[in-house]
């Protein structure tokens, strides 16, 4: 049966001021009533799966608990990481319980399916038909990818180079997968898009703990060793797991897109397929994909809370509690929220790293 793994450890750096260190972007509503979190599980409804893991900061845990229990649904566990070693051990971690489970219980094993907590998927049954399907190619011992059909060189994503169709059923078809490239420069990026050969990676994943495991062991044996060592030291704290805080804290940092899918379709290509996926599927990677998929008003602006505009078009106005009123501007990214106002040009917004990096020097 399937395990759905949340991975919401990320820091969303990209949304600041909107998202913050102590609350980041999985946890804050950006489309739609629901936290993307919260969107994140209620697409799993009519699934059939397992009660879900969530693997978050120690920091986060009340927000992530609050969460999960205003939606009601069951979940087997909620890791927390001491400091953030990225997602190729917060997944070990999740493979490793995931094995443990099964020796307790005897049941088959389980194939988890890898999700971030920060993705907006508009066709939910576009997405459960891509799920059903990729679960029969986990179940033969792939690591299965979800590729987005790429309309742009967005050197922020993982490229996948498909090659033969390994399965057609009707209309879901599935690739070999030929090459895993994450965050190319632009230039390739570029290259990339024009030969029509590649999808951008979904960062959602699907397979057993046990080859997940195994790959891992391969291409990166220091993650593995760190948080098998981890889990040995784990604690459960009512709903809450924790591992050892040393183990952990001594894992290398890095993400399954570089140290586990790059190098394990270099060494092996046969190790994984690509499930394509048409389902209006957004990662809110900054403030321009937020205007994007927001509605907007008939001068292009995407406003919410007290927003007067005045001759001002193609804008993102957002404000937690003033009225920020514009008057002939265009194409901004204006964010207020108790403590810090943003003004941005939308094509610039994805800067505002470098203010958070600043900032984080200075204190
Ligand atoms: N538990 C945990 N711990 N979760 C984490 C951590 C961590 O240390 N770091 C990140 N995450 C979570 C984030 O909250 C998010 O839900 C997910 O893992 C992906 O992390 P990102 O930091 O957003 O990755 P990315 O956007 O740079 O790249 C990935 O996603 C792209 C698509 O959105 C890669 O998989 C790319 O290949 C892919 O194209
Ligand atoms: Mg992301």
């Amino acid at each position: 049966m399937i395990l759905p793994v949340i991975m919401a450890g990320g820091n969303g750096t990209r949304l600041w001021p909107l998202s913050r260190g102590n609350y980041p972007k999985q946890f804050l509503s950006l489309h739609g009533e629901q936290t993307m979190l919260q969107q994140t599980l209620s697409r799993l409804e009519g699934i059939e799966h397992q009660p879900c893991m969530l693997i978050c900061n120690e920091e986060h845990r009340f927000i992530a608990a609050e969460q999960i229990r205003q939606l009601n649904v069951a979940h087997s566990g909620i890791f927390l990481e001491p400091v953030g070693r990225n997602t190729a051990p917060a997944i070990a971690l999740a493979a490793f319980k995931a094995l443990e489970q099964q020796q307790n219980s005897g049941v088959d094993e389980a194939i988890l399916l890898v999700l971030a907590a920060d993705h907006v998927i508009e066709d939910i049954g576009a997405f459960q038909t891509a799920v059903k399907h990729a679960q029969e190619h986990a179940a033969n011992g792939k690591l299965v990818t979800f590729g987005i059909v790429a309309d742009k060189p967005e050197t922020g994503y993982g490229y996948i180079k498909r090659g033969d169709i390994v399965a057609s059923q009707q209309d879901q078809i599935a690739f070999s997968l030929d090459s895993f490239v994450e965050k190319p420069d632009l230039t390739t990026a570029q290259q990339y898009l024009s030969s029509g050969d590649y999808y951008w990676n979904s960062g959602m994943f699907m397979f057993k703990a046990s080859v997940y495991l195994h790959a891992l062991k391969q291409c990166s044996p220091e993650i593995y060793a760190a948080c098998q060592l981890a889990m040995l030291g784990q604690a459960n704290d009512s709903d809450f797991i924790r591992v050892d805080t040393a183990a952990f804290t001594a894992c290398p940092d890095d993400s399954i897109d570089y140290a586990v899918m790059e190098p394990m379709c270099q060494q092996d290509n046969d190790c994984a397929v690509v499930v394509p996926l048409v389902a209006g599927w957004n990662d809110i990677g900054g403030f321009s994909a937020l205007w994007d998929i927001s509605n907007k008003d008939q001068d292009g602006n995407a406003c919410k809370g007290d927003v007067m505009t005045v001759d001002s078009h193609n804008s993102l106005i957002l404000s937690d509690d003033k009225l920020i009123a514009t008057i002939g501007v265009n194409d901004l990214v204006i964010v207020s929220t108790k403590d810090t106002v943003l003004v941005a040009h939308k094509d610039k917004a994805q800067e505002v790293k470098t203010i958070v990096n600043e900032l984080k020097a200075l204190q």
